[in-house]
């Protein structure tokens, strides 16, 4: 299987971890030898509830059970897709309130931008440096990170950068500007957290100029942060909300929220603004409802918050100079991306699943579900200071 991997599969990297999974349940991910892997990724922020969890896999036996894909979005009215976004719209804000729904973190992006770009009539779109918004052209065009897209160029025109916190940069932002995007909270960065009212003072050269903001909150966003939306520690709410990878619990799916009178601009001049086949699919729709309900209706948010101190009092250790990240997406960062790397590659061999940052060598991830118990914490940050011992002995 390993040799057909790699031979028959298109790899990213010369160096993919290559496991072989057999099964997943709860916190754990198993191998086709079965060993045990807790996991501290969560599919890279994704398996909010963990692996199966049985409220999301009987939505998604119940959906099987109706029908699957019947017509291409917004045509038809599937119960699953409506209701979540009607749940969306309960829990945001009413400038918030119409969702529309796709199949990808990147492809929200896209929409949108181009939601963006029509609702002004303006095209300049400013990013951030280090942001990481996708990898489809239009959102690697707002990636602020030259050496990971400058082998696709071109890309789409008209997009400058600021540096994220930098209050100064704001007087960047004109009326020329159709929109700000920013991650709520910077991940490929290094989990790096706006602050001294960031984001409230974007949100008000956003205002004074007519630009519209974006916040992206595809990994922030559904829960991880101890708050169902990641904006709302910041006072701060943004015109157009992108959401996914945890929204799915586990499925694929994006999310790109604004006000109705918005979203209103893709029906006309032109119609069909923004189409997709499968968006809102209804078993995806249907298990994202489930994870939402979940997550708003449980302990979980709270208790994000609760263990996110447990990791802060079980990772200390001198070659861990700082953990960043708020709830359950935090950062323990390394002197050298060295240790990081030894850390996480000796952490897979040991049965606990650690990641990178993408632009943040230094750094080791720890995003796992929320539904990690606080043993399976203490037990996790156990190994890795085991690990650091042996690396600084
Ligand atoms: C902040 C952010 N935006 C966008 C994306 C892209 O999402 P997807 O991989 O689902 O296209 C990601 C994925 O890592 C992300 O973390």
């Amino acid at each position: 299987m390993t040799s057909d991997f790699l031979k028959y599969q298109a790899q990213t990297t010369p160096h993919p971890l290559a496991m072989e999974i057999s099964h997943a349940e709860g916190c754990y991910v198993y191998d086709t030898n079965n060993k045990a892997y807790l996991d501290f990724v969560a599919g890279v922020s994704a398996c909010s509830l963990g692996h199966r969890h049985p409220k999301v896999v009987n939505a998604i036996k119940d959906q099987l059970d109706k029908y699957l894909h019947v017509m291409v979005y917004g045509e038809y009215i599937q119960e699953p897709a409506v209701q979540l976004a009607k749940l969306l719209a309960q829990h945001l804000p009413e400038s918030l309130e119409c969702t529309y729904l796709v199949n990808s973190g990147t492809e929200a992006i896209e929409g949108a931008l181009k939601l963006a770009r029509r609702a002004t009539g303006r095209s300049q779109i400013i990013s951030a440096h280090h942001a990481y918004h996708g990898n489809t052209m239009g959102s690697m065009s707002v990636m602020g990170y030259e050496e990971r897209k400058q082998a696709f160029r071109p890309l789409i025109p008209d997009v400058d950068f600021i540096t994220f916190n930098n209050k100064e940069d704001l007087n960047k932002i004109t009326p020329k500007t159709a929109a700000v995007i920013l991650e709520t909270i910077q991940g490929g960065a290094g989990f790096v957290e706006p602050y001294d009212n960031y984001l409230t003072k974007v949100r008000t050269r956003c205002d004074e100029v007519g630009a519209l903001l974006i916040l992206d909150e595809i990994q922030p966003g559904i829960g991880r942060t101890g708050k169902l939306f990641g904006f709302e520690h910041y006072n701060c709410i943004p015109d157009i909300l992108v959401t996914g990878k945890g929204l799915g619990g586990g499925m694929p799916i994006g999310a790109f929220s604004a006000s109705k009178a918005m979203m209103h601009t893709l029906q006309n001049r032109p119609k069909l603004g923004h189409i997709t086949t499968f968006g809102g699919h209804p078993v995806i729709a249907a298990a994202a409802l489930a994870t939402v309900k979940e997550i708003v209706e449980s302990d979980l948010m709270p208790q994000a918050l609760e263990k996110e101190q447990l990791f802060r009092k079980h990772l200390v250790h001198p070659l861990i100079s700082e953990i960043r990240g708020r709830g359950l997406m935090l950062a323990a960062l390394t002197p050298s991306a060295e240790i990081a790397n030894e850390v996480i590659l000796k952490a897979q061999n040991r049965g606990l699943i650690l990641f990178w940052l993408l632009f943040e060598p230094k750094a080791i991830r720890i995003t796992p579900p929320l539904t990690i118990t606080n043993d399976e914490i203490i037990k996790g940050c156990k190994l890795i200071i085991d690990i650091l011992d042996e690396i600084s002995s």
